[in-house]
């Protein structure tokens, strides 16, 4: 019998239609276009406006488009992985909310802290559960509401974020194709320069954390920078190396969208030309956990059946890592 590897078989997004510009920015803090993009290459980003709605909202829109173009019955689907840090509510889970939106009554799922790694730590998890041969249609969605977050008067950090979800249908592959290799990786010690400070279990709510804006991502840019440009650029190199893979016979790289100078730092260390790299950031900013599925999403129709893609980020807490996909499909 063949190895079972775990393709994504189909991918689906969903961005809310307001947009914020760097020119709306301009007018909020102290800061300029030409700073932004030249900085990060952010011209724009989405934000969920709706009252009510929140990142369930964006995952399970996602994911139903992408179970109707699929012609597929949510209650097939087995287990849903969310990649999110802005879950609707501390629980239940972001998970559970979507597989009710969708209809999806048979499955079973959960959610995945990691930061802007949420997604391909979700993936390499959903992952398993094809592998081990114990469920055949698994749903991995990265999907996050940076807004809800954001403090709108800090430019160092309000010019970054946006919200979108993303998500992928992995099903079992016998052909070789689907996740090949992953290294994924976590260093707590990080956890000072990009986190949100209140609101767990160690400063829980009260009328002094919101005073002191708390509740909001905090980042220390230029050391997450720092880490970032190193750790994404080595573990995609290294993922590159474990498999034989050569700048030549890399055909994608699907990089976190944080920031632009970090996405080209990594192309340069694996030597890939910058027509193989994946960037929406002008579009949709630094969506966390819905950066890269979010790029599946927008590039799926040049992807070819074969081709190899890296998938590779960077994120809070801090977290980092690489999955090598060979795609399992042609556009249609
Ligand atoms: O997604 C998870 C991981 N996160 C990341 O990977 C993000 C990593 N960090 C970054 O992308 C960058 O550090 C930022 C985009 C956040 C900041 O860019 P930077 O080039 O590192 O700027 P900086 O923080 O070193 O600031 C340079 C200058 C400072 O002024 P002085 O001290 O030189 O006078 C800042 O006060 O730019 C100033 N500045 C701004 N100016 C205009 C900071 N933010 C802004 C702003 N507009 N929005």
């Amino acid at each position: 019998m063949n190895k079972i590897q775990a393709a994504i078989t189909a991918v689906g997004g969903y961005v809310p239609e307001t947009k914020l510009t760097n020119f709306d920015l301009e007018k909020m803090v102290d800061t300029s276009d030409e700073w932004i993009r030249s900085r990060t290459g952010i011209v724009e980003r989405r934000i969920l406006k709706e009252p009510g709605k929140a990142t369930s909202h964006m995952g399970a829109t996602a994911v139903q488009a992408m179970l109707e173009r699929e012609n597929i019955d949510p209650e097939d689907i087995d287990l849903i992985v969310v990649g999110t840090v802005t879950g609707d509510y501390i629980f239940p889970a972001t998970a559970n909310l979507i597989a009710d939106k969708v209809g999806a009554k048979n499955a079973w799922g959960f959610d995945v802290s990691a930061a802007c790694s949420g997604f391909l730590f979700a993936l390499k998890t959903g992952a398993s559960f094809i592998e081990s041969g114990q469920h055949k249609k698994v749903i991995v969605c990265g999907v996050d509401k940076m807004s809800a977050i954001t403090d709108y008067t800090d430019r160092n950090t309000c010019i970054i974020f946006g919200d979108g979800a993303g998500c992928v249908l992995l099903e079992a592959n016998e052909e070789g194709f689907g996740i090949q290799d992953s290294i994924l990786r976590v260093d707590g010690s990080g956890r000072e320069f990009l986190y949100q400070k209140a609101g767990g279990s160690l400063h829980p709510p009260t009328a002094e954390t919101i005073a002191n804006k708390e509740h909001y991502v905090y980042q220390e840019g230029k050391t997450v920078f720092k880490f970032a440009v190193t750790k994404m650029a080595d573990v995609s190199y290294e993922i590159m190396q474990k498999n034989g893979l050569t700048s030549d016979s890399v055909d994608w790289l699907a990089p976190h969208q944080a920031n632009l100078r970090i996405i080209d730092a990594t192309a340069n260390r694996m030597g890939i030309d910058k027509d193989k790299v994946l960037v929406n950031i002008q579009k949709y900013g630094n969506t966390t956990s819905g950066t890269i599925p979010l790029c599946l999403w927008d590039f799926e129709k040049k992807f070819k059946k074969g081709d190899n893609l890296i998938l590779s980020t960077f994120g809070g807490g801090f977290t980092w890592g690489s999955i090598y996909i060979k795609w399992a499909y042609d556009p249609s």
